[in-house]
């Protein structure tokens, strides 16, 4: 039974991310479950930072499809190519959007989605999912998100 997650709630993002990681990774370290795995990644970064919308995009043949997430319902399938999430997977590179109105190509699945962090992840070297997450204030992700998520997102590849 999981305990428990403990985060400092007025502690600064970065403070957040080195509190949640070994929890994360105690989590997950154990669990063989891709979807149980994925599902409780999700539910600790939205439970941690309130953003607005946490979830996973699973790659099938030639498109990502909806997988676990926290937030309002999205989205069930995203081309290659396309919106932030289908970009990420074609270039294969964490993408972070300071402002969807200024993405050409944003998908909106809510209108209240103001920015946007993508980070691919990988099996046998190709991009087998994507972590989406969306914040409902602009300019919401930095370098500090990237380098954490890209660290949680090794963590869960490891488990795969
Ligand atoms: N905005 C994403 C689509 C997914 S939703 O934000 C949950 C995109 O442009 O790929």
């Amino acid at each position: 039974m999981a305990e428990e997650l403990v985060v400092t709630k007025t502690a600064g993002k970065n403070q957040k991310y080195e509190e949640l990681l070994p929890q994360i990774k105690g989590l997950i370290q154990d669990e063989p479950d891709m979807i149980a795995n994925l599902a409780n990644v999700a539910a600790a970064l939205h439970q941690s930072f309130g953003f607005f919308w946490v979830g996973f995009y699973i790659v099938r043949e030639e498109q990502l499809v909806l997988g676990p997430f926290q937030g309002p319902i999205a989205c069930t399938r995203i081309n290659y190519g396309k919106g932030v999430c289908g970009t990420s997977w074609k270039e294969d590179k964490t993408i972070i959007v300071e402002d969807v109105e200024k993405f050409p190509g944003h998908i909106a699945c809510s209108s209240d989605s103001r920015s946007e962090i993508v980070i691919p992840l990988h099996k046998e070297g190709k991009v087998c999912m994507v972590l989406d997450i969306d914040s409902d204030k602009v300019n919401d992700f930095d370098a500090t998100d990237q380098k954490h998520l890209e660290t949680i997102m090794k963590m869960l590849e490891n488990t795969f």
